[in-house]
């Protein structure tokens, strides 16, 4: 018998449906929100309004490109949380009126888990082999994670103060460039010296992380060079951009790679809208070819949120009977 299973992402500022039908991806629709632009951040309010208006449509998108209908879903699943209370609201109400609707079981989706379940979207057997490390690097997370099996996931380290997607953000908007500042930086750094300029390394204990030791290095490093050469930032944003990308991926490459002599697993994976930076995925292939570990990266278009890899969680937890009940309620806060 086969399972076909919906599910929609809505933590944040993406609003996305996704269709996995026994462990392969059917469909997923995204629809990003433009109006946070200007504020050079995600507004809450005006994310749940804009998960409102997309929705429906993009639902309807989801179905009609896996071919599927509403009477033949098995499961509708959603993200429960880490995010935006507003924006999972929305979400979490859709796909509870839907399953009631139908009477199908709801599956409610911790979002760290989905996007460690974006190396599986080729297919349930085409991703790692258990038991394998996940080094999870989003906008709000940066964790590393040993993973027994899909549902069972033990963190090894986290971060103690930013995230690493928040540290990218947050020097780009030192340098004036748009959020999210991420995939700018990573763009500029093509051109760029990576070691032109360094900044603070943390130090930190055992596989835990910090950034904001790098931050206010970074800061004040403007902030002097400013006082000489006002136009400091717009001559060397290529050396500044890539000297930064390098100091952030030097700190996630010390910590894997000390999790892999501690733990001896070299089944590698990472995760998350950092795993789409082109020096990290790099520096985790080069490093992999050397100590012989087997990497696995998502394709770009699953690193950062979106429905696929939620919906890939909802099929592993499904096999195992993991529903949920109508009372369920998003969580703005969720471990994992
Ligand atoms: O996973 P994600 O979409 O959202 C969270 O769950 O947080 O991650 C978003 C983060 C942002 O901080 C963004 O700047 C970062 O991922 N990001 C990148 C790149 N693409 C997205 N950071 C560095 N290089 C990239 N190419
Ligand atoms: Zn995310």
């Amino acid at each position: 018998m086969s399972i076909t299973i919906l599910g929609i992402e809505s933590s944040c500022d993406d609003t996305s449906a996704a269709v996995v039908r026994d462990g392969v991806l059917l469909s997923n629709v995204m629809a990003g929100q433009e109006v946070h632009r200007r504020y050079g951040g995600v507004v809450p309010e005006l994310a749940s309004r804009a998960h409102q208006q997309h929705i429906v449509p993009v639902v309807d998108m989801a179905l009609r490109e896996a071919g599927v209908e509403v009477p033949d879903l098995d499961a509708v699943a959603f993200t429960r949380g880490p995010g935006l209370l507003g924006s999972l609201l929305v979400g979490s109400s859709f796909a509870k009126a839907l399953a009631l609707a139908r009477d199908i079981p709801i599956i409610g989706v911790n979002h760290l888990m989905g996007h460690v379940h974006a190396l599986f979207l080729k297919g349930p057997e085409h991703g790692p082999s258990l038991p394998f490390l996940c080094l999870l690097v989003s906008g709000g997370h940066t964790q590393l994670m040993r993973v027994t099996n899909p549902l069972a996931m033990e963190t090894l380290g986290k971060t103690i103060d930013d995230a690493a997607g928040e540290a990218f953000d947050k020097c780009a908007k030192m340098m004036g460039l748009p959020y999210p500042g991420g995939p700018v930086i990573d763009r500029l750094a093509q051109e760029g010296d990576p070691h032109r300029f360094s900044f603070a390394m943390p130090r930190v204990e055992d596989l835990d992380f910090s950034f904001s030791g790098l931050k206010t290095s970074f800061l004040y490093f403007l902030r002097d060079e400013l006082k000489k050469d006002p136009d400091f930032i717009g001559k060397n944003r290529h050396d500044l951009a890539a000297s930064l990308q390098r100091t952030i991926v030097e700190i996630l490459m010390q910590k894997l790679t000390r999790a892999v002599e501690q733990t001896g697993i070299t089944e590698v994976g990472i995760a998350g809208g950092v795993s789409a930076n082109s020096a990290l995925k790099e520096a985790v292939r080069r490093t992999g070819k050397q100590k012989g570990w087997k990497v696995y990266i998502p394709e770009p278009r699953f690193t950062t949120d979106n429905a696929a890899m939620i919906t890939m969680t909802a099929y592993f937890k499904y096999l195992r009977k993991q529903f949920d009940d109508q009372q369920i309620t998003p969580r703005a806060r969720m471990m994992l």
